[in-house]
């Protein structure tokens, strides 16, 4: 199991333009097995409006991984239920930096008493989540733009924080 530590932190509204392109290089390079072309690129698309992207990523709770001026990933949290988005940059992929973000969203979802969270996971990712202890509970079909995307809607139980006692 990846058990690095990284830096996280809250997202910034300067980390948008950097976030904006690790999104869409996430996507050109990791997905490529799973989604075509045409896909890959209607699915990047997704931050080709750079306020409604700001919009999406400011009204959740949204962590960044940056490390010596370099962005290495970012997720975020709706709702504190559903995982919205996991990105990490091609050069880091597969060293611990979706780990260490997804644990620490877990983590701030259970702390603020929700007992399961979900994600719609890429096929990508959909292992990634599995070893995490998601279940997959159904597929999804989703239109964007022309193209068709598969993901599955996954679900993990969350161990409930017990409240410490103050003197
Ligand atoms: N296929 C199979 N196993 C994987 C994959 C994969 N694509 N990615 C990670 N894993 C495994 C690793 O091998 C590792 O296993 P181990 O614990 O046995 O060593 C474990 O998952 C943890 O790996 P990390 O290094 O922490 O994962 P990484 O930092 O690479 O992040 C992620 C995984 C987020 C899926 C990344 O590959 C990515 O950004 N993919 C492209 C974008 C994407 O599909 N994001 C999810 C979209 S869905 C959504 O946003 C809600």
């Amino acid at each position: 199991m990846t058990t690095t530590s990284y830096p996280l932190r809250p997202f910034l509204p300067a980390d948008a333009m950097a976030l904006r392109e690790l999104f869409a290089a996430s996507i050109e390079e990791l997905c490529q097995e799973d989604y075509d072309e045409d896909q890959r690129a209607a699915w990047a698309s997704a931050a080709a409006d750079a306020d409604a992207f700001m919009k999406r990523l400011a009204s959740a709770l949204t962590l960044v991984v940056h490390d010596e001026g370099e962005h290495l990933g970012f997720a975020n949290l709706k709702d504190n239920q559903t995982i919205d988005m996991l990105y990490v940059h091609p050069f880091y992929a597969g060293e611990g930096v979706g780990t260490a973000l997804c644990a620490a969203l877990e983590t701030l979802a259970a702390a603020r008493g929700t007992e399961a969270i979900s994600v719609d996971a890429s096929d990508t990712a959909q292992i990634f989540f599995e070893k995490r202890g998601y279940v997959p509970m159904r597929r999804n079909s989703i239109p964007i733009d022309d193209q068709w995307l598969s993901n599955t809607t996954m679900t993990k139980q969350l161990k409930p924080v017990s409240a410490k006692a103050t003197p």
